[in-house]
Order: structure tokens, then sequence, then C-alpha cells
């Protein structure tokens, strides 16, 4: 797998705590299922794992150090949180270096565009330290962009990546020209949330509820003509309803994290990213989503923690 150009990376947001994946999802999953994720993914070339500290209310990254981490690349970030105190980016990188236990991590995301400055000069010593492979930043503009590229460039460091929201239901950051702006720079562009937080599914596959399903199924009703529409094309690929929704998000040339816990998902990821949909199909995809005008999660909704 060539780490700058990957068809997909697996989303470990709702792995760990087995009370937050049922706020999150309705249900757990247990250490070998998770194991097993990670094999079938591995098998398929799938080998980047997104993760932060947060993530599986803390126990994420401490749980993939533990699996083990021979063979795959870890994505992890620093969330700023304050405003810059120095050494603080590299406090928190060797936290999750203990967790993973590792030397390095592939590539670190600043998680919001917070003191854009500080934060990636010492990113960069980290990098220059062998301690960071690659460079992305998180919850970006598209001036924020273009500032933080502005500060690797001069320090000579490439920008590997931008990860920001992006579905086919939000494409907000593609309207604002980031997506562009990231294919003439020749940086990846990574999208978070490429299922909204499951409400990209088949609604006739019945899942357990949670929390955060409750919060947006009032919006179920209105995806349907979007629903019908996926189907549609699906079944000329042989593609289920969030398999479409993926494969829409890798036909943009856009790298979709996709929150997997279950060997099939990964299974069927690989198999999404893997199909090409037609230019008539794309556009059908899109117009059907603009008509339903959805929203589930926002492209900018951790603006809020923001600190100026
Ligand atoms: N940079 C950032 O600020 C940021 C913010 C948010 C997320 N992220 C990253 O993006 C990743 C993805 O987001 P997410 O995990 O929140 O949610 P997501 O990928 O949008 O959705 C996950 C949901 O989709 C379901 N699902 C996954 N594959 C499926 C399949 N093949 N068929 C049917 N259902 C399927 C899961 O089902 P189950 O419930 O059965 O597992 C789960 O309910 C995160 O894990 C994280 O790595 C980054």
């Amino acid at each position: 797998m060539d780490i700058n150009n990957p068809k997909a990376v697996i989303g470990a947001n709702s792995w760990g705590s087995a009370a937050y994946g049922k706020l999150l999802r309705g249900s757990s999953v247990d250490d070998e299922t998770l194991k097993q994720t990670i094999a079938a993914a591995k098998e398929r070339d799938l080998l980047i794992f997104d993760l932060a500290q947060d993530y599986g209310l803390g126990k994420a990254q401490k749980m993939i150090g533990e699996f083990g981490t021979e063979g795959i690349f870890l994505s992890s970030k620093f969330t700023p949180t304050k405003k810059y105190t120095p050494g603080q980016v590299r406090r928190s990188l060797e936290r999750d270096l203990t967790e993973f236990r590792r030397e390095y991590v592939d590539i670190y995301w600043l998680h919001l565009p917070m003191d854009i400055e500080e934060n990636l000069a010492e990113t960069v010593e980290l990098y220059r330290e062998g301690k960071i492979h690659n460079i992305g930043i998180s919850n970006f503009t598209l001036e924020e962009c273009r500032t933080a590229k502005s500060v690797l460039d001069r320090a000579g460091v490439p920008l590997y990546g931008v990860q920001n929201h992006y579905s086919l239901i939000n494409r907000e950051w593609e309207k604002k020209g980031v997506v562009q702006w990231c294919k003439e720079n020749g940086v990846s562009f990574w999208a978070w949330a490429v299922l909204e937080e499951g409400m990209l599914t088949d609604p006739r596959v019945k899942t357990k509820g949670s929390v955060m399903k409750l919060i947006f199924s009032g919006k179920k009703k209105k995806l349907r003509p979007l629903y019908a529409a996926m189907n549609r094309v699906g079944k000329r690929h042989d593609l289920t309803i969030p398999q479409v929704a993926e494969a829409f998000v890798a036909n943009k040339g856009i790298v979709p994290i996709c929150g997997c816990r279950k060997p099939y998902q990964a299974e069927q990821l690989y198999d999404a990213v893997n199909v090409r949909l037609t230019a008539k199909e794309m556009s059908f995809l899109e117009t059907v989503a603009d008509k339903v005008n959805v929203k589930i999660l926002g492209a900018d909704m951790f603006r809020f923690a923001v600190k100026k």
C-alpha cells in the first residue's frame, strides 16, 4: 500500500469503551471481533487505522497498542484544547507512542486550527526527529489550509493531508474549494463520517438503537428518496447502500475513513472503493442528495472548540 495514495482508512472512534460503543452505536464489540476486523482489513491492504486520544473514551489507542501494530500504519492526532504552551504537542505525542508501544506514528494531524504556527512548528521538530512520518491538518478551512501549508513550506516539510468531514449529503468542503486545493497541491483529502453516524446505511436493516441514532432518527424519513437512489445505483454494481456512500467518496478521489468494527465492514469497504461509478451515476446521486437536503453532521461542527 502506498501511504500517499490509500484507497480507504479504518476509523477507530467507536473502538474501546463498551459504554461508548453502546451510546454511539447501540452495541459494543469484543476484542476478538476487533482483531478479526484488523485481520480482514490487512488481508485487503487497508493498512491505515485512524485514531485519537479521546477515541473509545481513551481506550482505542491503548487497545490497538496491546493487539500489536506490526504491518499497519497509525494515524493519530494532536487535539489542542487550550491556548498554546510550549511542549504541548511533544507531551501529547509521547503519550500516543506509549499507548501504541511504538517509536513513531505514520501520520500526525493537528486536529483543530488553533495556534497553527506554534503547533506546527513543534510538529515539525518531531518530524525531524523521526517520531512523525507525515503531517496533516484536520477541520481546517481553505484559508487555514493555506496558512498551514505556508508554515510547512517555510520549514521545507510537505503537508501530507487534510482530514475534514465529507459525505454524499455534505459536500461543503468541496463547494468551498478545499478538495480542489488539495488536488492542486498534491495533498491527500481524507473524509470523516462518510456514513454520517450510520444514517447513510440501509434503513431496512435493523440495528440496535442508541442515543446518537435517536437524535438523528427523525431525518430518516426525509432521506428515503436518497436511499432509493443509492439502492438503484448499488444494484447495478452489487453494492449495499452504505457501500454506495463509500464508493461515491472514493470516486471523487477522496479517501474515505469508515468506522469499521466488524470484519464484514472492512470487506465491504474494500469492495466498495474498488468500484468505478459512472459520471451519470455520480451526478444522479448528487442531484437526489441535494434535493432531499438533509444534514446530519456539520461540515465545521468542531469550530466551537477552536479557542481564539
Ligand atoms: N478528524 C476528525 O475530526 C474526525 C471526526 C469524526 C470522525 N473521524 C474519523 O472518521 C471515522 C469514521 O467516522 P465514524 O466512525 O464516527 O462513523 P461512520 O463511519 O460515519 O459510521 C459508522 C457507522 O456505520 C456503520 N457501518 C460501517 N460500515 C458499515 C457497513 N459496511 N454496512 C453497514 N453499516 C456500516 C457502523 O455500524 P456498527 O454500529 O455496526 O459498527 C456505524 O454505526 C472515525 O472512526 C474517525 O476515525 C475524524
